[in-house]
């Protein structure tokens, strides 16, 4: 970052009341340019409509306003171009682009600020950025939830064990989990939906706090810069952060989600479970175990949730004591932002890749869903059905069951007709129907039940819904 001591200080921009400039400690506590040039294109964007709707109030010429735009275009380009001379003397984005606009039109720049302040101004720039972002994340989780949708099809019928207290609990399908998942995503993408249309109103014209006695036409800004409506108290526009915080509470709820996920990822593919195997473009090798591959990229997405937790945590924290309206505090806010997006772009797009790429044993998923007394509920089940038992009386002598099972080392399936009479005479050789796990899974119709019709009609639902 060039920073010309050349250059004006943001003390000189405002001018009579400031001697000297700050000191080297304030300049650096107080600067925010290091990561609030990321807003260039949302600053640029606003000071666009904000000129256009000076000119056409007739609050600016339209003669200043042809001019404050073409330089703010040559600002653009030259940012993106890499030319553009970001200075900490200049504090922030704002200031930067402001003074860099001096220098190209002279007096005209000095118009633009003609009823906004920076309070209203960083509100905006901040709010487009997170709309883009939530924008983004939508896509994101569609192509996540895509993904699942098609692994769950080929998995309608896949059975697995299905886990409570990851102890074998009763038999699932491969496809009913993966819909688990699209659920829980299907919630994140609903809420970046209604976090998206919550934030839709424009900051611009809340000028300081007050808002402004100029004539300005605050809905045509909030049109031109694509918002529903402005918002309507002056007061909480410059001090509200919830969009940031609502951003950063969905992160967080998608990364725990996609945490739960890397953690399953990372059972399924040690070898003992041997449920998936990871494609080589998500896992590494050991530099010094010849036979290893490490889940790594799922560990990291694990990993990511914690700094996006972390995230929302201190933007919470930074604006829990803040009265209102505008405090320098919350200059805070966007790294946090930025980083917690930044993260959890990262850690979808990993995920995404890695559920597209990975391979599924069926063989070994099936042979555990058989294991550990899986089917035990159905035989409980059929003794309250076919046998007439209470439902409390048919569970102990299920249990009596496993327990014979256990002794002998054997499944249930496998126990004899008369070993089964002998704990309860009802029992009949059609009891083995429901024994097995295909016979469990195929049973369990209830309505968003683990069967394969049912889960398949959970598939289409889904897909007429993106
Ligand atoms: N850099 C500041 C921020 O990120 C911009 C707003 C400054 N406003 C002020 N009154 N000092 O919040």
């Amino acid at each position: 970052m060039a920073d010309g001591t050349d250059q004006k200080s943001s003390n000189q921009m405002w001018g009579g009341r400031f001697a000297s400039g700050p000191s080297a400690i304030m300049e650096e506590i107080n600067a925010s340019i290091g990561f609030d040039k990321k807003l260039y294109a949302q600053d640029i964007r606003g000071s666009m409509a904000h000129a256009t709707m000076l000119a056409s109030k007739g609050i600016i010429s339209t003669e200043d306003k042809d001019k404050i735009i073409e330089g703010l275009n040559t600002i653009l380009s030259e940012i993106e171009a890499g030319t553009f001379e970001f200075s900490r003397k200049l504090e922030d984005i704002h200031m930067n682009i402001e003074a860099r606009l001096a220098t190209l039109i002279g007096t005209a720049a000095g118009r633009l600020h003609t009823a906004r302040s920076r309070n209203d101004q960083v509100a905006l720039d901040f709010r487009l950025w997170v709309k883009e972002e939530l924008q983004k994340t939508e896509g994101m989780l569609t192509a996540l939830i895509a993904a699942f949708l098609d692994r769950a099809e080929e998995n309608a019928d896949t059975v697995m064990p299905g886990f409570t207290h990851l102890q074998t609990a009763q038999p699932v399908t491969f496809g009913h989990h993966c819909m688990a998942y699209v659920e829980m995503f299907g919630r994140d993408r609903a809420r970046v939906r209604h976090a998206i249309e919550h934030l839709d109103e424009s900051p611009i014209g809340a000028a300081a706090l007050a808002g402004t006695g100029y004539p300005i036409d605050r809905h045509m800004t909030a049109k031109a810069l694509g918002f529903r409506e402005p918002t309507r108290n002056s007061i909480d526009t410059v001090s509200d952060r919830d969009f940031a915080l609502e951003f950063l509470s969905i992160a967080s709820i998608c990364a725990t989600h996609l945490s739960r996920l890397a953690e399953e990822i990372v059972i399924w593919s040690t070898p003992q479970f041997g449920f998936i195997r990871l494609s080589d473009a998500f896992s590494t090798g050991s530099s010094i175990m010849p036979q290893k591959k490490n889940p790594d990229a799922a560990e990291l997405v694990r990993a990511k949730t914690g700094r996006i937790n972390g995230s929302l945590v201190a933007l919470l924290t930074v604006m829990k004591g803040l009265p209102l309206a505008y405090s320098k505090d919350m200059q805070e806010d966007k790294e946090q932002v930025f980083d917690a997006a930044e993260s959890l772009e990262l850690a979808i797009a990993a995920m995404t890749g890695m559920i597209r790429d990975l391979e599924v044993r069926k063989d070994r998923m099936r042979a555990a869903a058989g294991s550990g007394y899986s089917t035990a509920t159905d035989l409980a089940d059929w003794l309250v059905r076919e046998a007439g038992l209470p439902f409390r009386d048919a569970h102990h002598v299920t249990g009596n069951a496993v327990a014979l099972a256990e002794k002998k080392g054997c499944d249930l399936a496998d126990l004899s007709l008369e070993e089964l009479q002998a704990i309860h005479p009802d029992i009949t050789k059609g009891v083995f129907d429901v024994l097995s796990v295909e016979a469990s899974v195929a049973s369990r119709t209830s309505f968003g039940g683990t069967a394969p019709s049912e889960v398949k009609k959970q598939i289409a639902w889904w897909r007429g819904r993106n």
